[in-house]
């Protein structure tokens, strides 16, 4: 028996032995599909044993004087706006959505902020929104899990072309705010996925950030409520927002500089989009999406070409950089 074991023990350890003298380099995609855990957050399946919350119990945020109730939250033919001063009247598409088209704002908000499991439209050219939706509908553009392709795929499907023009004006106008704190840090809050984003532990633990980028909410409370005067915290590893600007400003390898198509800050020209300032794990998600073709229409080709020359790490770091700019 003894000997058995010495001689399995033997054998591997002359197999490990092997395996690190000879090194495999990491397969390039293995560091991109550990990215989905934190760049694509996939929701657990809902409990079915957890008590149901009053859905008529009046709810409340600091500095609004309206109510809504949980009841509201199931319709995504509405969209609560606990701050209706903080941006100009909302096109029916966006506030109530048109059968069987949800109302834009239920996800992308009214003020056009948006969250990092979805997108920010504030501020992006009307022609790109309408763009990015005829992809989402042809199938050229994907969200890059199934499970998440039941949302703005399904949307693009079901708006029709004049209520898209109406969003796509409404959006356009918004001016887009900063919203997202960028903090570089070795050591991060131990999160979990709840409501399609990370969430801190309740035990306060923490671990370190490695390879990622923390994207989570101060108050995840609020933020659930939509509460739209509240942001984000991107926690990034030490040094990422330097090295995005290097790349930003002098591009990296075979990758152009970024600011040469989407302008000095990364603000944006003409149909190019602005990047300052925006959720870095959605800039991350739409890198990798590029590199594995996600976003296959034909204006996206330049792209496709960029984040094939973009390892995980450069992405990250100019992720970082742009989130860190102001828009
Ligand atoms: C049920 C939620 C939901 C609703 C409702 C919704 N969207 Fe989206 N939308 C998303 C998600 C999620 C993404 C991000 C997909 C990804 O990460 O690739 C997105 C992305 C987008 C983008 C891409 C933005 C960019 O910078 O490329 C546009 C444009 C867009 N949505 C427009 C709209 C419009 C217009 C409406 C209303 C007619 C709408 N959406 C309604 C969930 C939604
Ligand atoms: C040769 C021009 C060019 C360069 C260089 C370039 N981009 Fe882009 N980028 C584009 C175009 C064009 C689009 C819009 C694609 C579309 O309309 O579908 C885009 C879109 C994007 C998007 C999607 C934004 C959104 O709202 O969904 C991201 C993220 C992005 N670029 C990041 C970068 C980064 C980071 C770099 C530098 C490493 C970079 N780009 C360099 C041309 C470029």
């Amino acid at each position: 028996m003894s000997v058995v074991l010495a001689i399995g023990a033997i054998s591997i350890g002359a197999l490990c032995g092997s395996a690190i003298a000879q090194s495999p380099p990491v397969e390039p995609e293995a560091e991109f599909r550990a990215a989905m855990a934190w760049a694509f957050p996939l929701n657990p399946p809902p409990d079915s044993y957890a008590s149901k919350p009053d859905m008529h119990k009046p709810l409340h945020v600091p500095g609004s004087t309206r109510t809504y109730a949980m009841a509201d939250y199931d319709d995504m033919f509405g969209a609560p706006d606990w701050f209706p001063e903080d941006h100009p009247p909302m096109p029916h598409i966006v506030a109530h959505g048109r059968k069987p088209a949800w109302a834009c704002a239920y996800c992308h908000l009214p003020t056009g902020q948006g969250r990092p499991e979805n997108a920010p439209l504030a501020g992006l050219q009307a022609a790109y929104i309408i763009e990015q939706v005829r992809a989402f509908r042809s199938g050229e553009r994907v969200t890059g899990r199934p499970e998440t392709a039941k949302w703005m795929p399904v949307e693009a499907r079901n708006v029709t072309d004049a209520d898209l023009k109406l969003a796509a004006e409404y959006f356009s106008k918004l001016t887009f705010k900063p919203w997202t704190r960028v903090i570089e840090t070795t050591t991060v809050p131990k999160t979990h996925v709840a409501h399609w984003m990370l969430v801190p532990d309740a035990n306060g633990a923490r671990e370190p950030i490695g390879h990622r980028i923390i994207e989570t909410s101060t108050d995840i409370a609020r933020t659930e409520l939509r509460d739209t005067r509240l942001g984000f915290i991107a926690y990034v590893p030490p040094g990422s927002i330097a090295r995005g600007a290097g790349i930003a400003r002098q591009g990296m390898g075979a990758a152009q500089a970024c600011e040469s198509c989407h302008g000095p800050g990364l603000r944006g020209v003409g149909d190019i989009p602005p990047l300052a300032g925006r959720s870095p794990t959605y800039i991350v998600r739409q890198l990798i999406l590029f590199r594995r073709g996600g976003r296959a229409n034909a204006v996206a080709a330049p792209m496709r070409t960029e984040a094939s020359h973009l390892t995980l790490q450069d992405m990250i770091a100019v992720a970082a950089y742009a989130a860190s700019r102001s828009p």
